[in-house]
């Protein structure tokens, strides 16, 4: 399925209008009624950023990191409990999806469901266009206008990335359903004291329910906790794969034994 997967849901980053895939077998572009063609990637994802990529998306090196973070069922309890809140949905838009690994994990726990990972750093989209058979990966900036047509998603969800909240509200459909997954303090936090790592503001929560609460009627709030056992290869991954990696990763990392906890907050405003 691919690129299908986001059949009837991509609106043309130019005029807003419906894009629809061409008609070519395979498919090689995708294109709105008035012109606007955008080519697909020899890799599978569609690139609908109308500019240059921007200094802080995620590299490569990023990237292959976060994917063997994820692939260690470190963050498997976030997954366990996406996957508890999506039950029915059918669409679904993960953005900042980085690897597509939390979008793919999710349409395994929904069988009739099909999404898109959207992000804008094209390392992941490259790697996101291969995470499930039915999600489809787009490169574009969460902090524009999504391209993405108004109502068509049942859920969208945001892990560890950044929250338009007006855009989430605008392409959800009427009792559509948006999950946040944001770190509260506590998340890694032996990790970042130990290695000097960025902080997370205490107010966090407070200040992204307030955002919520501009675009979305209520808003439900879950600490989500989770001991993490980490050999050094995986503290530097977790390293690695963030922010911190703009600032250089330590050669020398110590193991880690289970007091790095994954400590997330997942709020669940409903539209
Ligand atoms: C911390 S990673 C989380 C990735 C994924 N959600 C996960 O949990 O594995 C943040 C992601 O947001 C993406 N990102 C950062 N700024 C973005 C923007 N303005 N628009 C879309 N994606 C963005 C990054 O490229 C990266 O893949």
């Amino acid at each position: 399925m691919g690129l299908d997967a986001a059949r009837g849901l991509l609106a043309c980053p130019v005029c807003a209008g419906p894009l629809e895939a061409d008609g070519s077998d395979p498919v090689r572009s995708w294109a709105c009624g008035e012109g606007h063609r955008f080519d697909v990637a020899r890799q599978g994802h569609l690139n609908l950023l109308r500019a240059a990529q921007p200094a802080h998306a995620d590299t490569p090196a990023m990237v292959e990191a976060r994917g063997r973070v994820l692939a260690s069922g470190a963050f498997d309890a976030v997954d366990a409990a996406l996957a508890r809140r999506a039950s029915g949905m059918r669409t679904v838009l993960d953005v900042g999806g980085g690897t597509g690994h939390h979008l793919a994990r999710l349409l395994d726990a929904l069988p009739d469901a099909r999404g898109i990972s959207l992000d804008v750093s094209a390392p992941a989209a490259r790697r996101a266009a291969k995470a499930h058979p039915r999600a489809a990966s787009v490169v574009a900036d969460a902090w524009g206008t999504l391209p993405v047509r108004t109502k068509r998603i049942g859920l969208a969800m945001c892990v560890f990335a950044p929250r338009n909240m007006a855009e989430f509200a605008r392409v959800l459909a009427d009792g559509g359903l948006l999950l946040v997954v944001a770190p509260d303090p506590a998340h890694l936090l032996s990790l970042r004291e130990r290695y000097g790592l960025l902080g997370i503001e205490p107010d966090k929560d407070e200040r992204l329910a307030r955002t919520a609460s501009a675009h979305f009627e209520s808003i439900g709030r879950h600490r989500l906790r989770s001991p993490l056992t980490a050999g050094a290869d995986l503290v530097r991954d977790l390293i690695a794969m963030g922010p911190n990696a703009f600032h250089g990763v330590p050669e020398e990392v110590e193991a880690i034994d289970t007091e790095v906890a994954v400590s997330v907050w997942l709020f669940r405003p409903r539209r």
